[in-house]
């Protein structure tokens, strides 16, 4: 299989040729998933002694197992964090794997992890974080979440009196769940401020009053959010920031969704105050046009993630020597071996440079203003709230939690619409309520109208 013959020069034809066809295709069928039986059923044994063929394996792929999957940048793909990577992000995808760079170390993938610096270096300039704040790409906004809290949780731990103190973290119900399931892998506790509104440094404030001396011993994080999954929301960073100072706490921003919009000038002073955060999340892989997988997470003190996260072992002592000296992103996050993943945006923002990404981001939140105003005129319809960045929240009428599912999964099989309910806490009770999150410019106001019009 390392032999260059006539099968791999066929194969890499048809792959080629898929490639061009999927990714010229602005309306690729909506797929709907099957059972494991039926998929079974339809492909056979694919994984044999002898192999099956990449002629076969391909068509299988390409009759079967795709039209099972979700395309996430069809134009009416609208519920979760859907995406829209750039078509030159994809086939640049195609030549990071091509080019099999490891990404952990300076000594082995210097040319590739410049490319990512410099995509990073843009990221970093839209916190307005000081300089050498600095930052690394990781798998999503999970891993960089873990990455950022391991750092927060170890330096508080340097402190003598907190060695062997289990830690706690304060954040909202409106903090994404990776955050929770986080703090579990690290073993600290979490503090929920019970709003998913705009978390203001005020509630902070009351939050950490309302603890008890033993936990507040124990407190060495807080967790905004930078555009909440369910409703775009951006807490009052700046508010937040100062409670942070006061109380001597770490501050994380999770703006793995909402911070594409930092791109945006339409609603970059939402994000006021994300400038004195210690650390923060953005997604690459959701509103800033890269394929899956890209996170990232960036310091205002990258030296502290350094200390938390460099990896020590005698195989690796020959990455330190003066000739290999340079950035090893492998310091700074939880992953080892890495893929270069920032490449394909760095080439995407070299093709196309950052105006058109400023674009493209005003689009989704131009899209959101679209859909609320359509909303409003409709007389079945009401917004729950005005849209937050690109998300927004409404009611049919009359519905019942039932109806929202049964509308959803009848738009899906149809292969027309994918939009999915989701809850607003309303007071004590949770209402079931349908969502918009626009990413792809490629969605219509004509695709808006179809979908409401459909309820
Ligand atoms: C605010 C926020 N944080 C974190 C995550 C988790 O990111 P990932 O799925 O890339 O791990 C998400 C995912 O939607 C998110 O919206």
């Amino acid at each position: 299989m390392h032999n260059i013959d006539i099968d791999v020069v066929e194969m890499t034809l048809d792959i080629a040729k898929y490639v061009i066809n999927r990714i010229t295709n602005t309306s690729p069928e909506l797929g709907k998933p099957m059972r494991e039986e039926d998929l079974k059923a339809l492909v056979g044994e694919t994984v044999t002694e002898e192999g099956i063929g990449g002629e076969k394996a391909l068509q299988l792929f390409k009759d079967v197992l795709v039209k099972a999957t979700v395309p996430i940048d069809h134009p009416r793909h609208l519920a979760f964090v859907p995406a829209s990577p750039s078509r030159a992000a994809v086939m640049f995808d195609l030549v990071t794997s091509a080019s099999s760079i490891h990404g952990a170390y300076w000594m082995e993938g210097a040319g590739g992890i410049f490319c990512e610096n410099e995509a990073m270096k843009w990221l970093v300039s839209l916190t307005g974080l000081p300089e050498g704040s600095f930052g690394v790409f990781t798998s999503g906004g999970t891993a960089a979440n873990l990455s950022a809290m391991v750092t927060a949780r170890e330096h508080w731990r340097r402190q003598a009196t907190n060695q062997g103190k289990k830690g706690l973290i304060i954040t909202s119900i409106g903090a994404h769940s990776s955050i929770k399931a986080m703090a579990q892998v690290i073993d600290v506790d979490v503090h929920l401020v019970d709003s998913e509104d705009r978390l203001l440094g005020g509630d902070l404030s009351n939050a950490i009053n309302d603890l008890s001396p033993e936990q507040r011993q124990r407190l060495f994080a807080v967790v905004a959010t930078g555009g909440t999954t369910n409703a775009g929301i951006v807490d009052e960073l700046d508010g937040v920031a100062k409670v942070c100072k006061k109380e001597n706490l770490w501050f994380h921003v999770d703006a793995a969704y909402g911070g594409g919009a930092l791109a945006a000038d339409s609603v970059r002073h939402l994000f006021n105050g994300i400038e004195e955060a210690d650390s923060i999340t953005i997604d690459p892989h959701k509103w800033l046009f890269s394929p899956y997988d890209c996170g990232a997470v960036i310091y205002k003190e990258p030296e502290l993630a350094k200390k938390a996260h460099s990896q020590e072992g005698s195989y690796l002592d020959i990455f330190k020597d003066e000739g290999a000296r340079g950035f090893n992103p492998a310091d700074y996050q939880i992953q080892l071996t890495r893929r270069v993943r920032g490449l394909p945006l760095w080439f995407s923002l070299a093709m196309h440079g950052t105006a058109k990404y400023k674009w493209a981001v005003e689009c989704g939140i131009a899209l959101a203003k679209s859909a609320a105003r359509m909303i409003e005129e409709d007389p079945n319809l009401e917004l729950v709230r005005e849209p937050g960045l690109s998300c927004v929240l409404y009611r049919r009428k009359g519905w019942t939690p039932d109806d929202y599912k049964e509308w959803t999964f009848k738009n899906h099989k149809d292969g027309f619409a994918l939009v999915t309910p989701t809850k607003w806490k309303n007071g004590d009770t949770y209402e079931t309520v349908s969502r918009f999150c626009f990413i792809n410019p490629d969605t219509t106001e004509d695709d808006i109208k179809a979908i409401l019009d459909s309820m």
